[in-house]
């Protein structure tokens, strides 16, 4: 039976508990309405853990003031059924009272990794992430903590952090789940009409063309971003936000592709912003 908790004392009682019987623990946060994408990492985290607890908690600090905060959808009660049929052990669903007193003064900054690709647009946005993953890390204290390459900028932003403050989680980063047709699937997929949905594919297609070139050779990142940007211009209601190839370790923009680079894209469909990326490395 999954469990569900709302309070930080409940969860630190639990974990307490189970690292009494010498459990280890797996943590995947996620701000709910999940889908395949959250399932694949709760499932990679019952498998390899004895207990795993799964946050959700729409986290205000992530949050721009012109951003979906309030229209984010939520579904509670079909969340914790997908947990449970996944094998987890604890659903944590606290209030943001319970997560933020209203006098918090602790910011947690990565510097410079999340300045590039989302955070030119959303720029308080990383902060929040670490502000609230922090957290989740400190109430859960889990053995390996899961997170998407969907989200690749957080992925490699949550890594250094924790490399940095020598937090003693192992950071799992999970490959992208996609809809039948390429599309990256997102709780905000759900904000498209059928038209713009049908039009989203052009994220994953023009994706594709780029791989191809540095699968063909190619070592110019504008070569690259060329073909990507090339395939999202034949999607009319793509309004392309970004279209770049950085480095993995910086997040900055390389011209030439030598080491691991990430390609990553933020495209407009419509008022629905979507994002998707792909790892490439060279020597490998
Ligand atoms: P959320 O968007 O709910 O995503 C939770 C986790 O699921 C993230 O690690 C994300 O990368 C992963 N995920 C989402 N869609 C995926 C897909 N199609 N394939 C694989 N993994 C996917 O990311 C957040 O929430 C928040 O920023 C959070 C880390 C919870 C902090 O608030």
């Amino acid at each position: 039976m999954t469990q569900v908790v709302t309070t930080i004392d409940e969860v630190r009682a639990l974990v307490r508990t189970w690292r009494a019987q010498g459990d280890t623990v797996g943590l995947v946060p996620t701000m709910g309405y999940l889908h395949e994408g959250h399932a694949s990492l709760i499932t990679r985290s019952v498998a390899e853990n004895a207990r795993t607890v799964v946050s959700v908690f729409v986290n205000p600090t992530q949050f721009g003031p012109n951003e979906d905060l309030e229209s984010y959808p939520r579904d509670l009660e079909r969340d914790v059924a997908l947990v449970e049929k996944c094998g987890a052990d604890v659903v944590f669903h606290p209030t943001p009272e319970e997560m933020y007193f209203p006098d918090r003064c602790t910011t947690v900054h990565v510097e410079g990794l999340g300045k590039e690709l989302c955070g030119k647009s959303r720029p308080i946005h990383f902060d929040g992430v670490c502000l609230v993953v922090s957290k989740l890390l400190n109430i859960t204290t889990p053995d390996r903590a899961y997170f998407g390459q969907k989200d690749a900028q957080q992925l490699l932003i949550v890594r250094r952090m924790v490399r940095d403050l020598s937090m003693g989680v192992q950071v799992v980063g999970c490959p992208i789940v996609r809809e039948e047709d390429g599309l990256a699937k997102s709780s905000r997929n759900t904000y498209l009409s059928a038209e713009e949905r049908a039009a989203a594919v052009v994220l994953s297609k023009s994706l594709a063309a780029g791989r191809a070139v540095l699968e063909g050779g190619e070592r110019s990142a504008a070569a690259v971003c060329d073909a990507v940007r090339a395939v999202l211009a034949s999607e009319p209601l793509a309004a392309p936000e970004y279209v770049e190839v950085v480095s993995t370790d910086t997040v900055t923009p390389v011209e030439r592709v030598e080491g691991e680079v990430l390609c990553a894209i933020a495209v407009r469909i419509g008022n629905t912003r979507l994002i998707d990326n792909f790892f490439y490395n060279p020597n490998e």
